[in-house]
């Protein structure tokens, strides 16, 4: 099927999972959306959070997407229930892929979790990864300076590593052998972090695990497309923030280019309940 693909971040992070979808589904067209003037999501309350995935999700049908990728691990981890229940296209988190993973790679049921405070103290993957090992123990750690280190490009600087000093004591003492990247940013800082839990750790990037499980759920709905790619993949912002081309190039792996800011108050606006035709009409915004 021809349709595109949307997915949608808090920013402009989750071209960490647009990178491994263009990887993984080359031929797949893809339409991104990033909340770049409403992030950060981590620090967000619940209701806040499901407000603004509605929202992005609503923006994306517009473009009449085939299945919705939620990008943000914080969205996947307060808003799935709310779009999942909302929209009659498949919906595809990052938390249960990456969940999934962990389960598969773990040998002694000790994992580790590393997201944003929102992500962890909804404990959304220790749910996911206990349902499928209820043996698991989970460890939770929320790392809220690590997105600015990453915006800011400070992948292997002191300060980062300092900084994952002070967040990842917990994981070593409880001897996780399984660590969750849980943020859109954290696969950036995959070599600093295994530099500091040792190679006997394995780093789990959701995005990566995401892409998969994309994949499956389009075969498995035949939704994959067979033909060539039907058009250019788009990217839609809703504000262009200062080094924001710098930021994303290194998000994507390459040159970022294609990106409009839509004026999002306006579409907001505009917006009544029920207009698009998959979403159905008991959302309120
Ligand atoms: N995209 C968010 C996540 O993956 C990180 C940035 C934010 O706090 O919005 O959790």
């Amino acid at each position: 099927m021809k349709k595109p693909i949307g997915i949608f971040d808090s920013g402009i992070g989750g071209l960490t999972v647009v990178k491994q979808l263009m990887h993984l589904l080359p031929n797949e067209q893809l339409i991104y959306f990033g909340d770049t003037a409403r992030i950060p999501y981590g620090t967000k309350s619940k209701r806040l959070i499901e407000r603004y995935a509605v929202e992005d999700a609503k923006f994306l049908l517009q473009y009449d997407i085939k299945a919705l990728v939620v990008a943000c691990n914080t969205a996947s981890s307060l808003a799935m229930d709310v779009l999942l229940n909302s929209l009659d296209v498949p919906v595809i988190g990052v938390v249960i892929p990456g969940a999934e993973a962990a389960v598969k790679l773990t040998c002694n049921n000790k994992i580790g979790v590393i997201g944003t405070i929102a992500t962890i103290n909804s404990k959304s993957y220790t749910l996911q990864i206990q349902k499928r090992l209820s043996e698991a123990q989970v460890f939770g750690q929320a790392c809220p300076l690590l997105v600015p280190l990453v915006e800011e490009g400070w992948l292997d600087d002191e300060v980062t590593i300092l900084t994952l000093k002070k967040y990842l004591p917990e994981m070593i003492k409880e001897q996780v052998d399984t660590l969750i990247l849980g943020c859109t940013h954290y696969p950036l800082l995959e070599k600093t972090i295994q530099k500091i839990m040792g190679d006997h750790v394995r780093l789990i990037d959701s995005g990566k695990e995401t892409a998969k499980a994309v994949k499956q759920v389009l075969i498995e709905n035949n939704l994959i497309n067979r033909s060539d790619k039907p058009g250019p993949d788009k990217f839609f912002v809703s504000d262009i923030p200062m080094k924001f081309e710098e930021i994303g190039s290194r998000f994507l792996g390459k040159t970022l280019d294609n990106v409009e800011r839509v004026d999002f108050e306006r579409f907001l606006v505009k917006l009544e309940p029920g207009r698009m035709n998959n979403l159905r009409s008991n959302i309120e915004v």
